[in-house]
């Protein structure tokens, strides 16, 4: 049988197609604009994600025997809110994870609620991108919009949605709403009431591999595909990659350089870290994670590479880097502000210790390495938390770069195990679809059979050396520049 794994970004939709073994038969991508109206804000029309999934599957399937087509899952962006009118119809456009207007809703839900209450509900505390702060915003700048809402849903179950005709959402994305109660996995009624919404807004819950209806029959018409065909829950992107990467189970880590930048820690328990430095959510296979996320990691090489020097060889720049852990130049990844561990829509990024012989490939060095310190920046919080790792595996845009890939394994000082597939969320969406179909007894069960490490990048004691060094310097620019930031505003 086959299984459609669709991973909905936040710069094109990625459609995989996988058999029954694991294996991938086919992978399309198409792309769809994002809008910055205001700085700092970032927004994506649902009808273009579903327009370019239509399309993106209708090539998927061209070449393959359509009978065969058995499940359709997610790995979404997390966080965006989507709202529906009555008629079903889209009311505003999406505001997406890396949105930063919301800081004083952010700020009343941290302070004058308060951090414990708002961890107590859900086992997080409020960031600008996630869903609660927005939906607060709405409701208190554009009311008549708020007045309208009849479904409260998030990027990937739009689709399942237009899909299905079911009004769904799966335990690891709806854990980033911060209207989720992760640990008992069910809304939390308290954060409802503090946000003015009841439960028939909110979509049913369920767990990632479930099944929540099969596809609708002018669905099935449009793809010539069976009606029979199921629709999976799907998990929130970074836990679709974690299954996409077998990041299953106790302690497994895996790093996502896309867009945004993750370090993602599964756990068979429930934990919270007592700061909320880290994210403490559902994970799609049945447990928990911790996840620190940064709002711009393999978006601040693009930005740099295709706005700034104006190239599309990122290959061609990288291999003028030869000197590892020697630059002088640090660069913020703050593109967008930052989430974990900072906290602070204000943060921007910045360069740092240019002198008249700094170099183009210095500068290009500074991008990569910058992304990889503020990853440890978050797992510095994980390792405060007496957790313990030492091998991750890596998926995402960034991860086809051996030379990132090694900056990463010598920065964090990790052992990186390199698979044979980098596709994280479009692989994790298939295997979930497998699963909820019942080819596979778990995910658990469908990663260990499905995904193979082919390379691990082992961490050079010297280098490791060298960054660490560099990382103590780096840590005092943000703490530096963070009054400037708010005074820059
Ligand atoms: C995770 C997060 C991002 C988006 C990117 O908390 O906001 O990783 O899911 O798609």
């Amino acid at each position: 049988m086959l299984y459609i794994g669709v991973d909905l970004g936040t710069s094109a939709v990625k459609l995989l197609l996988m058999d029954g073994d694991g294996k991938i038969q086919n992978i399309v991508s198409k792309e769809y604009p994002l809008y910055f109206p205001h700085p700092g804000w970032s927004e994506q029309n649902p009808e273009d994600w579903y327009e370019q999934t239509m399309a993106g599957l209708k090539e998927l399937l061209s070449d393959c025997d359509h009978s065969q087509v058995a499940g359709i899952s997610f790995g979404g962006q997390m966080h965006g809110l989507v709202i529906l009118d009555k008629e079903d119809q889209v009311i505003r456009p999406a505001i997406l994870w890396n949105d930063g207007r919301t800081q004083e809703e952010c700020d009343y839900l941290n302070n004058e609620i308060g951090r414990d209450k708002i961890s107590e509900y859900t086992a997080n505390i409020a960031f600008a991108g996630f869903t609660a702060p927005k939906l607060l915003w709405v409701k208190k700048n554009e009311p008549e919009n708020f007045a309208r809402i009849e479904k409260i849903m998030l990027p990937k179950d739009y689709i399942a949605y237009r899909l299905s005709g079911v009004h769904c959402t799966d335990v690891s994305d709806a854990s980033g709403m911060l209207t989720f109660d992760v640990k008992n996995r069910c809304w939390s009624k308290e954060m409802l009431d503090i946000c003015g919404v009841r439960e028939e807004q909110m979509a049913q819950i369920f767990e990632s591999y479930e099944v929540v209806g099969t596809v609708l029959p002018e669905i099935a018409a449009e793809l010539a595909i069976p009606q029979t065909v199921k629709v999976i829950a799907g998990a929130g992107d970074n836990a679709a990659a974690a299954v996409g990467t077998g990041t299953v189970g106790d302690g497994a880590c895996n790093i996502s350089l896309g867009t945004s930048g993750t370090i993602f820690i599964s756990s068979e328990k429930f934990g919270v870290d007592k700061y909320n430095a880290l994210h403490a959510f559902a994970h799609a296979d049945g447990h928990y994670h911790l996840m620190g996320c940064m709002l711009s990691a393999a978006s601040c090489n693009k930005w740099w590479m295709d706005e700034i020097i104006g190239t599309k060889d990122y290959a061609a720049e990288q291999a003028q880097i030869e000197k590892l852990g020697e630059n002088h130049v640090y660069f913020l990844p703050y593109l967008m502000g930052e989430r974990s561990p900072h906290n602070n829509p204000n943060a921007r990024a910045t360069f740092i210790g240019m002198t008249m012989d700094t170099t183009r490939a210095d500068m290009t060095q500074a991008v990569l390495e910058g992304v990889a310190f503020a990853l440890r920046d978050s797992l510095e919080v994980a390792k405060s938390l007496g957790i313990q790792i030492e091998r991750t595996k890596i998926c995402g845009g960034g991860a086809k770069s051996p030379l990132w890939k090694k900056i990463i394994a010598n920065v964090l000082n990790l052992k990186v195990d390199v698979i044979e597939s980098e596709e994280g969320p479009g692989l994790g969406g298939a295997m979930l679809a497998a699963v909820g179909c019942g080819e596979y007894a778990s995910v658990a069960d469908a990663a260990a059979k499905i995904v193979r490490v082919i390379d691990t990048i082992e961490p050079d004691p010297e280098l490791v050396a060298k960054y660490e060094a560099r990382y103590a310097q780096f840590k005092q620019v943000y703490p530096t520049c963070k009054p400037l930031f708010d005074a820059l505003l």
